[in-house]
């Protein structure tokens, strides 16, 4: 992302400004408060490959699949591989198991040398893995966590383009003459991977892992209301690829009572994709979660989905990207908060009213060794309501 030249840089005599801060954070970092990066990460991994999941049911997985945009890439008895158009490694792998679940994600090595030093920082092994290699982990919050190199991509498919919009009236020739704007309501056709979602009752101690071990930074951070001394609560976090701007984030992670898969991402051609396809999932019976509106953090146009097993599943387009410049932008967490425009937040996507929730925090109350407090849990029901 090019430096706007009236801002002034980090470390120059004026006060620090970035362009997003300014936009809908209230202010940036603050003395003593975390940095968002990693001093000396042990690698910078490049991406997010893949996501694993778990479903008893592969026939009704596959259809949800295919009408939510995915191509099949293969499918086995026991293993469905669903990928996007553009040129990728499968981009969710399914594998039968006894319940709906998400297993953990897979992430992009910048270079294979990188595999050796994960293992030999976390004890880890480098063992082959679908024509590359691989290296599993395992993150404070306990989902194994897989990094890969040279796992061979997938030929990109044909797409469809985004739709000529006919904008403003600049005096400029209309883009779309003498001919009309009917998008289909068919399935989407995914481009990519965008981000995955996770809820951790070890908020702090996961983070500060994914910045140290794969050099992940932080574009966003949340906090709750009133409780900013406490720290970070929330954190939307991409990867450095120093200068190349970067998804605003690839994995979002929040404190929550129950550590557990809150959605995933898909990117998607244009806003009528977005719409059109969500029609389509309407018609054919399936549950709306949240949308259509845009995020502040990260700025995408989005649209949530259940799938049939419950977990939730999104169609966005137009996110930010960011290079490694940018800072860790501070907001207090708040329903509201999370849509620039749109209808607010349902407890459909918000899981407020999901009663396996209060079981979760007394739980989590009483167990030792995680981030969940009463002030937090206060915090958190003030910010679901607020
Ligand atoms: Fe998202």
């Amino acid at each position: 992302m090019k430096q706007d030249s009236r801002i002034p840089v980090r470390g120059g005599p004026e006060s620090v400004q970035d362009p997003h801060r300014s936009l809908h954070s209230e202010t940036g970092t603050r003395p003593g408060e975390h940095p968002g990066r990693s001093g000396n990460p042990l690698v910078k991994v490049a991406g997010l490959a893949w996501l694993e999941f778990e479903k008893p049911d592969l026939d009704r997985a596959e259809r949800f699949y295919a009408d939510f945009g995915f191509t099949v890439a293969d499918r086995t008895p026991e293993t469905l591989l669903l990928r996007g158009r553009w040129a990728s490694t499968a981009c969710l792998v399914v594998r039968r198991g006894p319940r709906a679940r998400f297993v953990g994600p897979a992430f992009q090595a910048a270079a294979r040398d990188d595999l050796d030093r994960l293992a030999r920082g976390t004890g880890g092994t480098v063992t082959a893995h679908w024509g590359g290699h691989g290296v599993l982990l395992r993150d404070p919050s306990g989902y194994p966590v897989r990094v890969v190199d040279g796992v061979p991509d997938l030929a990109a498919l044909p797409e469809r383009a985004p739709l000529p919009l006919n904008f403003g009236n600049s005096g400029s020739a209309p883009v779309r003459a003498n001919a009309t704007q009917r998008p289909a309501r068919q399935p989407a056709e995914i481009q990519r991977l965008g981000h995955v979602a996770l809820g951790t009752t070890r908020f702090r101690e996961a983070l500060d892992w994914h910045l140290d071990t794969l050099g992940l930074i932080v574009s966003d951070f949340l906090y709750l209301d009133g409780q900013r001394d406490r720290g970070p609560v929330m954190a939307f976090i991409r990867c450095d690829l120093g200068s190349v701007p970067s998804d605003h984030h690839t994995l979002a992670m929040a404190l929550m009572p129950q550590t557990g898969y809150l959605h995933s991402a898909y990117q998607v051609a244009d806003i009528d994709e977005v719409a059109a396809s969500g029609e389509y999932l309407r018609e054919r019976g399936y549950r709306h979660a949240w949308g259509l509106g845009r995020h502040i953090q990260g700025s995408q146009i989005f649209d949530y989905w259940r799938d049939p097993d419950r977990l939730m599943f999104e169609h966005y387009t137009d996110g930010d990207m960011f290079d490694a410049t940018m800072e860790p932008g501070w907001a207090p967490m708040s329903v509201s908060g999370l849509a620039q425009w749109g209808p607010k937040a349902t407890a459909e996507f918000t899981g407020a009213k999901d009663p396996r929730v209060v079981v979760a925090a007394i739980k989590a109350l009483r167990d030792k060794g995680n981030e969940i407090d009463l002030h937090a849990l206060r915090g958190l029901i003030k910010a679901m309501s607020s």
